[in-house]
């Protein structure tokens, strides 16, 4: 018992700490004024980054486990079984640059798999990376982790403290799916001058039918549309509005000309929105506009990742080609 506790002890004083930097924080008052121009505009709309407070957060994660929601475990099923045959083709470029980090856990599975030696975990906010890298340092004593806070999809340029070399960027989980085709290849140019010399990893989820795609939006638990509901939750607190939930019903379609999945909030009722100094009024049925989530075909990403720079495009899917993972040269 001594002895454990000393060991422990020991250990503690050797283990580095995560590094942690946060860019430029949003201002309240500017993301209050970004909301309810939203909320004014018409149709109106809010961004899909407010689905993540912490309530949204882990009821994102509830999402993940459900049976209707495929993304998320065909994505691993792919990394799972084609883990080595991914890292014979890696670029040489220790340092995974991990966007969209949050609790770490599917780049942690490719650290030994990819000898990585550095970690740059990338969040909308420090605060959400803290408590998981500290675990993951615990873990990975030899990895070198830093914790960058830093809204990438409006700003994405990695600090020093990211350091030299060439990098691979870890793109996983389809969320490319929340830009447009046009601001996904603005992005990706970005993302191929964050790897240059090194290369990208990305997750992408692939047109299927639409039956499939609305099931996994609209799922029979409830758990999408309370995801989705709670953004009002989430707009109250960082723009003094005073939603009511019971007015507001999630709806989500598939719009298979535009390959995309819509998520809206309509009212069930006419309604009054109002804070401080404004209100909006909404006619039964009016929607706020809150996510799109596109589906790629597969010849389509590999054009657009050529269209963005980069080069030796590889993929790996699943057997219903739902999903796709690919592998590119920067
Ligand atoms: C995190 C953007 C990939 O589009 O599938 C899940 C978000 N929205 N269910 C997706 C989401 C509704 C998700 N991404």
């Amino acid at each position: 018992m001594d002895e454990k506790r000393s060991q422990t002890s020991g250990l503690e004083a050797t283990v580095r700490s995560p590094r942690l930097i946060q860019i430029d924080r949003a201002e309240p008052a500017a993301v209050r004024a970004a909301l309810l121009d939203g909320l004014e505009a018409h149709p109106a709309r809010v961004s899909p980054k407010y689905l993540y407070d912490a309530l949204g957060s882990r009821l994102f994660a509830a999402i993940c486990e459900l049976p209707e929601y495929y993304p998320t475990r065909t994505e691993a099923a792919i990394f799972a079984r084609h883990v080595e045959e991914i890292a014979a083709r890696l670029p040489a470029a220790r340092t995974l640059v991990d966007l969209g980090a949050g609790n770490c856990e599917k780049a942690a599975r490719l650290f030994e798999p990819f000898g990585v030696r550095r970690y740059v975990a990338v969040d909308i906010s420090v605060d959400y990376l803290r408590h998981s890298l500290d675990l993951l340092q615990r873990r990975h004593p030899a990895i070198e982790t830093i914790g960058v806070g830093m809204d990438f999809s409006t700003h994405l340029s990695l600090p020093d403290e990211a350091g030299e070399g060439p990098r691979l960027v870890f793109y996983p989980g389809s969320s490319i799916g929340n830009f447009s085709p046009e601001e996904a290849e603005r992005f990706l140019r970005v993302v191929h001058g964050v790897c240059k010399g090194g290369g990208l990893l990305i997750g992408v989820d692939l047109v299927k039918p639409a039956e499939v795609l609305e099931s996994a939006y609209d799922d029979p638990l409830g758990v999408t549309a309370a995801f989705n509901r709670n953004l009002l939750l989430h707009l109250d607190r960082l723009a003094g509005t005073d939603f009511a939930l019971a007015d507001w019903r999630h709806v989500a379609f598939y719009d298979s000309e535009r390959l995309r999945i819509e998520m809206h909030l309509e009212a069930v009722r006419a309604v009054v929105v109002r804070w401080p100094e404004g209100e909006r009024r909404f006619a039964r049925g009016e929607r706020i506009h809150t996510e799109n989530s596109w589906k790629w075909r597969a010849e389509d990403f590999a054009a657009l990742l050529g269209r963005a720079g980069f080069s030796a495009i590889r993929r790996w899917s699943d057997e219903r080609g739902w999903f796709a993972v690919f592998l590119a040269q920067a």
